[in-house]
């Protein structure tokens, strides 16, 4: 009876061994032990990903409403499996607190390098600081570290409420009373754990762009000013940012917020002792998660209500701005992009059609995204006055309002007081590509618009994502029909961020890849960085990049107002809400 039982075993055992050794495991060694990863599939099998890293502590109990707390955990001997994305963080009836995790990519022969020198691509998601995850499909690195040859790094952190919820009782004893930047602080803590750890895969800890697209870019930009965030990066690239409008709230403003979300979960100093608490924070922290769901969504109606980055006088010390005309900033190069029609989404998601809408709704429609005190609406009128411009079209009217106020202004804003300290600073404008495939929104909302919106709306806000993701290579995105003109302008995109973790000093030049064959986009001999008598801005399109002076494509004259705007709410020391 033993001598077949043996010879199955032994059977068992080499099939074992041949199946095995069929599947190669990519495995980085870091200070608390082995991370396994997973091959991607298909053409791009040469790359290795690593999702679901915890980097934090689970930011929960105790740790609600706190600044995080490293991850120091020894991973198991064999390995922490890191082959499926941690969940999202909590948003709406999706995804956890528990969520403070990151995803890496990398080249598969770079992983354990004994020289690791990759360049290091980091990403900050978008979602307005409400949504969103770093382990969305669209984000996936693998095509963009084949063709790039980089490090690429994506992480979740804290959202909504309940990332950045600030009220006075919330202020981070163990942080030296910082409050409200609760998912700015997680972005931080991957960061440093990019330092600490990315040289296990390849990647070189002194060549780090950080790139952020939306409330990423915003994010962006914050760190830049932020003196904690100090030598965490080497390079920054912002699209469709802005260190302003709807990415940062004065404190006054935010303990607002704050004392009414306060209210609404029952735990006012006047009903926390009915309630069995000792405190306001004991109330807070043991309010069910989906309670403080329900109160998030029944609040934030209007983007200038949601619970955004607080200038706590801690991490952020004075507005953004103010620290950006001071130069007391990451002296790292900068680029700043946005994309030529921007607004067009946000006010669509307002108005729900492209029928034109009366002038008191524009007002409306554009408050909701960009406070605008009452004293300014006179001169926004003259600005944007469709009668006059837009053939009587107030939607037209509210796309070039909010591209102007929510994006190109504040853009232009942190360029021009960045150039002035001599910091490098580089500004595109992103046209829509002509023809306009209609893929890249498709692709990333699921929806087509139709030729006629399509060409109406052209690149409105999230256009950029398809292009630097590479989404027109990859499965199953390229199952649009991207024109060719498309797939190297997503190659151009893509490289130009990593250029800047790339190229020495920073520019945002592709370096030579295989998949980026156009002569107008591979051979740009130079990108001029603005200074204090020159401001080149590139057009990025399809058919090639173009500088033009600011002045001459209308950029300084109507950013006037805008700039006058915030200089009133920042005398103030707050954002006029109307
Ligand atoms: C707060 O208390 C009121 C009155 O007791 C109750 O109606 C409401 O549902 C409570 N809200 C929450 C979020 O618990
Ligand atoms: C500013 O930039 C322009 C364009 O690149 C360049 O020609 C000029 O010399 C620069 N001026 C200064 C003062 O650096």
């Amino acid at each position: 009876m033993t001598l077949p039982i043996l010879t199955l075993l032994a059977a068992v055992y080499l099939l074992c061994t041949l199946v095995g050794a069929s599947v190669y495991i990519p495995v980085a060694s870091t200070s608390l032990g082995r991370i396994n990863g997973i091959l991607c599939d298909g053409d791009v099998s040469d790359v290795a990903s690593f999702r679901g890293i915890p980097y934090a502590k689970p930011p929960v109990g105790r740790l609600r409403w706190a600044a995080p707390v490293k991850y120091s955990t020894n991973y198991p001997l064999e390995g922490l499996d890191a082959i499926s994305p941690g969940s999202k963080c909590r948003q709406g009836t999706e995804g956890d607190e528990d969520c403070l995790f990151l995803n890496v990519w990398a080249p598969a022969k770079a992983i354990g390098a004994p020289k690791p020198k990759l360049p290091v691509r980091v990403f900050i998601h978008g979602g307005g600081y409400q949504t969103g995850a770093g382990s969305e499909d669209m984000y996936d690195g693998c095509k963009l570290v084949q063709d790039g040859k980089v490090v690429f790094v994506t992480m979740n952190y804290r959202l909504g409420i309940l990332g950045f919820m600030a009220a006075p009782e919330l202020r981070d004893s163990s942080a030296d009373f910082g409050v409200g930047n609760w998912g700015l602080l997680d972005q931080r803590l991957a960061l440093q754990w990019v330092r600490d750890n990315i040289a296990a895969f390849g990647g070189d800890p002194k060549k780090v762009v950080l790139s952020g697209e939306s409330a990423g870019a915003y994010s962006t930009l914050l760190h830049l000013v932020t003196p904690g965030s100090r030598g965490l990066f080497s390079a920054a690239a912002s699209f469709s940012g802005s260190a302003d409008a709807m990415a940062v709230d004065f404190l006054r403003d935010a303990y607002t917020k704050g004392t009414n979300i306060r209210a609404a979960l029952n735990c006012s100093i006047d009903k926390i002792a009915d309630r069995g608490y000792a405190n306001i924070p004991d109330c807070l922290r043991n309010t069910p998660v989906d309670i403080i769901m329900a109160v998030q969504a029944a609040l934030g109606l209007r983007t200038v209500d949601y619970c955004v980055p607080t200038i706590d006088g801690v991490e952020i010390i004075k507005h953004p701005v103010t620290l950006m005309e001071q130069g007391r900033v990451a002296k790292v190069p900068i680029l700043l992009g946005v994309n030529a029609n921007e607004g067009a989404l946000e006010v669509l998601a307002q108005t729900g059609s492209a029928t034109n809408i009366e002038l008191r709704r524009f007002y409306e429609v554009v408050t909701n995204l960009i406070p605008v005190p009452v004293t300014y609406y006179e001169r926004v009128y003259e600005q944007y006055d469709a009668d006059a411009f837009f053939d009587g079209n107030w939607i037209i009217a509210a796309f070039h309002a909010v591209t102007d106020g929510g994006y190109h202004c504040p853009s232009r804003r942190a360029a021009k007081n960045l150039a002035k300290h001599g910091i490098s600073v580089r500004y595109h404008i992103l046209e829509a590509s002509q023809p306009n495939s209609g893929c890249p929104v498709y692709v990333s909302t699921g929806v087509y618009l139709g030729q006629e919106i399509t060409d109406l709306v052209g690149a409105l806000h999230g256009y950029d994502i398809p292009f630097t993701f590479m989404a027109p290579y990859r499965s199953p995105y390229n199952l649009c029909r991207f024109t060719d003109d498309e797939k190297q302008l997503a190659s151009f995109l893509s490289g130009i961020i990593n250029g800047m973790a790339a190229n020495r000093n920073g520019a945002p030049l592709p370096p030579r890849t295989k998949s980026l064959t156009s002569p107008a986009l591979k051979d740009i001999p130079n990108w001029p960085v603005w200074n204090t008598t020159s401001s080149l801005v590139m057009d990025i399109n399809t058919a090639g990049p173009e500088l033009y002076a600011a002045e001459d494509i209308g950029l300084d004259a109507k950013c006037q107002l805008w700039d006058d705007i915030l200089a009133d709410a920042i005398a103030a020391g707050s954002t006029a809400y109307t």
